[in-house]
């Protein structure tokens, strides 16, 4: 077979056959199909998608390329939950405890981030201590005695996924259904759940911020989940607006930690409150979720799941050496503060990379003071840039020229979450 023939195929509108698509894959997989070829096939899928048998036999091919995990030695029912990605993003770290707690084996495998959009490991990673690699039988007897633990997934874990997803971060083919769907979802099957809740986005935050693609790429999603025996649902969540205050690791981390005290945000918990009591019916488990984080034992679990991996739950997070304020410009209503633009300012802090090999700084991140509805005046201070290299702020201050929209009168208070999807 020839990559050439595969492209010019694609490109043109053309079906790949089942063979030419996992000689793909495995090629890919193996290094032995360039990485211009690879990108050249990628942007030809991102034009003219896949029909649901290619997606069914790309995807199938993008498991095949690694090992799949059995977690059926467990005695706790298994659920995982999986976001498309956001800004302030920090939903993870709240429910993979509050779900354990509740009685559930969370085998959360996660990513770094890349771009705006924050990554859970790199989150986690700014805890003292917290180690995200966990080898498969210890990653086994965290979850049979924490019920909880968020690591990364090991090199075997849909391997091809780790070559696409580089080359389509730097190529621009990351925005495709069938590139997500395959892509999530073959390392959540990959992983061993039994059952997966989605968190869909949509808004300028998301991958795909139109919240039509974003149901096409939840009912894709369901349906590949299905297909593979994991029971899938979907709730499709906006991402117009940063979620909670924070965007930037150790930020975020503190935030996380008020959630789990009883406090924290309200769409944070919200977000967090919904998802679990889906995960929790998923599991057969008979228990509430808003109670159990209100006993105290999501924190409970938190504590050990951070203490099982290295970490030390009581070590002061990380502060960074520079402050800034970003400042009304004029008065009036906030209707919105753009999720995309925050997350870029954040990352161009420090919090993020712009190679996968790039270092992430823990303290580097925005926090806001403001938020959608809040009246201001010319000079309030809307957000507080961290950074340890005040080089960085003029960059982050940019990102945030127009990402205030004032309004004469408070906007009208939008659903968080638009809607849910059982089936494919
Ligand atoms: N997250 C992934 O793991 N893959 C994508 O393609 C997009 C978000």
């Amino acid at each position: 077979m020839n990559a050439v023939d595969l492209i010019v195929a694609k490109r043109d509108g053309g079906e790949l056959s089942d063979q030419e698509i996992n000689w793909f894959i495995s090629g890919v997989t193996a290094g032995r199909i360039p990485p211009e070829q690879a990108a050249a096939l990628l942007m030809a899928i991102v034009w003219r998608g896949l029909s649901d048998r290619e997606l069914a036999t790309w995807t199938a091919a993008m498991i095949h390329s690694g090992r799949r995990l059995d977690l059926s030695a467990l005695d706790r029912p298994t659920v995982d939950k999986h976001s498309t990605g956001g800004v302030g993003d920090k939903v993870s770290l709240v429910l993979c405890p509050l779900v354990a707690a509740c009685g559930a084996a969370v085998p959360q495998l996660s990513g770094r981030g890349l771009g705006h959009s924050g990554g859970t490991l790199d989150k986690m990673e700014a805890i003292t201590g917290w180690r995200a690699e966990v080898g498969f039988d210890r990653f086994l007897e965290q979850l049979g005695q924490v019920g909880a633990v968020i690591a990364a997934a090991g090199d075997d874990l849909a391997p091809a996924d780790r070559v696409l997803y580089a080359l389509r971060d730097v190529t621009g083919t990351v925005a495709s259904v069938p590139l997500i769907a395959s892509s999530i979802m073959s390392k959540k099957i990959a992983e061993g759940t039994a059952g997966l809740v989605l968190d869909v986005k949509f808004g300028s935050g998301a991958f795909l911020p139109d919240p039509a693609d974003g149901e096409i790429l939840a009912r894709t999603m369901v349906g590949l989940g299905q297909a593979h025996g994991v029971e899938t649902v979907a709730l499709l969540t906006a991402m117009d607006q940063p979620l909670g205050w924070a965007a930037g690791n150790a930020l975020e981390v503190a935030e996380a930690v008020d959630a789990l005290a009883g406090g924290g945000p309200a769409d944070l918990v919200e977000v967090t409150l919904a998802l679990a009591r889906e995960m929790v019916a998923m599991a057969h488990l008979d228990a509430d979720p808003a109670t159990v984080l209100a006993s105290g034992r999501a924190m409970d679990t938190w504590r050990a799941m951070v203490g099982a991996q290295g970490g030390d739950p009581d070590a002061p997070l990380p502060v960074a050496r520079e402050v800034d304020q970003w400042r009304a410009p004029a008065d009036g209503y906030v209707n919105r503060i753009d999720a995309l633009a925050v997350g870029t300012a954040a990352w161009r802090l420090g919090a993020g990379r712009a190679r996968k090999e790039d270092p992430v700084s823990p303290v580097a991140g925005v926090r806001l003071l403001r938020t959608a509805g809040d009246h201001v005046t010319a000079g309030t201070p809307l957000a507080e840039l961290h950074t340890d290299n005040p080089d960085l702020l003029p960059a982050a201050h940019e990102a945030l020229a127009d990402a205030l929209t004032l309004t004469p009168t408070p906007p009208p208070s939008q659903p968080l979450i638009r809607t849910r999807i059982a089936e494919g």
